[in-house]
This record gives structure tokens, C-alpha cells and sequence, in this order.
């Protein structure tokens, strides 16, 4: 088995790639169990998802259509304007369609309230979502995962999917930033 030296940027290892497997097997499985007889629409919301729905979506045995979008929120951190900026949108239209959202974390909500309501808006007739991360302390949207792999703290994770600047994504492992890499 290969081994990973830790990043040295990562504090530490919070989640490994171990225990990321088993749980996102888990979740398909669920989700495999839940859709059986459907066709589901995938969108994986860029771009951090891509790893985490590679995964999933390879753990799937119904017939599923794969779809993409590229959002960008001014919810978190900053004042809310309110409205989710699309930079990429969906290339399959949603009416009447089962979605199931692909995210990589849930933090305050935003992104993904907004989201739910635009797919529900344009007529899919379910629209259900699935997170690998959620920080549920930081939630401030009535909206909550269909699908969760790991609730976690409130503290800034990189890797598997998740970015910091555009780095760090590609790391195997999930791992909390060291705070002196934000605040230099
Ligand atoms: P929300 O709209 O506030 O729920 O924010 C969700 C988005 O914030 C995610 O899709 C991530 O891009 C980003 N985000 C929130 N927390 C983290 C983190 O700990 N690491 C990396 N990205 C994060
Ligand atoms: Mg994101």
C-alpha cells in the first residue's frame, strides 16, 4: 500500500483516504439503493466535487446521465448580494429530471439553497443533494444534505476536491490548514 507523506501545509490529517473510501462507498450504495429503476441526472458542482464524484458516481449501477456547473457565491465570509453567479451551467435540461447535487462541503449554505431552489425553479422533479463535508455549526440557509459523508468542525480543510487558493486539491486525504498559510 502506498503511503502519503503529509502536506506540509496540513496541520493534520483529518480524514485519510481509508476511511473517505468506506464512507463514500456507503453513500452510493445508499443512494444506488434509493434511485433503483431511475435515471438520474449527476451534476457535480465544480470544482470541487470532481474528486469526491468520481468516486460516487462509479459506485452507481442505475443508468445516470453526468452534468457539471460552475456557481460562485458571495455567501460566506463576505455580505451576501444574495444571488448565485452561474459560471458554467448545466449542458442537459432538468425538466422532469431526478438531480442529485454532487458538492464538496455545505458550509453556510448558500450555494446550495440557491441552487435547489433554481433546479426545483426550472422544473427537475426532484432535486436531491449529496456532500462529502458538512459543517453544520456554520449553516445560516434552511437547507440540509440528502446525503452526508462526514459532519465536520469549524476549522478551514483542503484536499480531495477542496482548495485553498486553488491549491492543495489534489491531495488524497482531507487535512486542516495550517492557520499560518490564511493569515500571512
Ligand atoms: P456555502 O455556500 O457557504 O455553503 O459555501 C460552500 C463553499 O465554500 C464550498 O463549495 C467551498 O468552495 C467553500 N468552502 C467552505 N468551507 C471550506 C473549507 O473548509 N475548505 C475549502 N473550501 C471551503
Ligand atoms: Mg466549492
Amino acid at each position: 500500500m502506498q503511503t502519503h507523506t503529509m502536506h506540509q501545509d496540513c496541520e493534520r490529517i483529518l480524514l485519510t483516504e481509508e476511511q473517505i473510501n468506506s464512507r463514500v462507498r456507503e453513500i452510493a450504495e445508499a443512494v444506488d439503493r434509493d434511485y433503483q429503476g431511475k435515471n438520474p441526472l449527476v451534476v457535480g458542482i465544480l470544482k470541487g466535487s470532481i474528486i469526491f464524484y468520481a468516486d460516487f458516481v462509479r459506485r452507481l449501477t442505475m443508468p445516470v446521465e453526468l452534468d457539471f456547473m460552475a456557481v460562485s457565491s458571495y455567501g460566506s465570509g463576505t455580505v451576501s448580494s444574495g444571488k448565485l453567479k452561474i459560471r458554467k451551467d448545466l449542458d442537459r435540461d432538468v425538466k422532469g429530471r431526478d438531480v442529485i447535487i454532487v458538492e464538496d462541503i455545505i458550509d453556510s449554505g448558500f450555494t446550495l439553497a440557491n441552487l435547489k431552489a433554481l433546479l426545483m425553479e426550472r422544473g427537475a422533479s426532484s432535486v436531491r443533494i449529496a456532500t462529502l463535508l458538512n459543517k453544520a455549526a456554520r449553516r445560516e440557509y434552511d437547507i440540509a444534505p440528502d446525503y452526508n459523508c462526514f459532519y465536520i468542525e469549524n476549522e478551514f480543510v483542503i484536499g480531495y476536491g477542496l482548495d485553498y487558493n486553488e491549491q492543495y486539491r489534489h491531495l488524497p486525504y482531507i487535512g486542516v490548514l495550517k492557520r499560518e498559510v490564511y493569515e500571512k
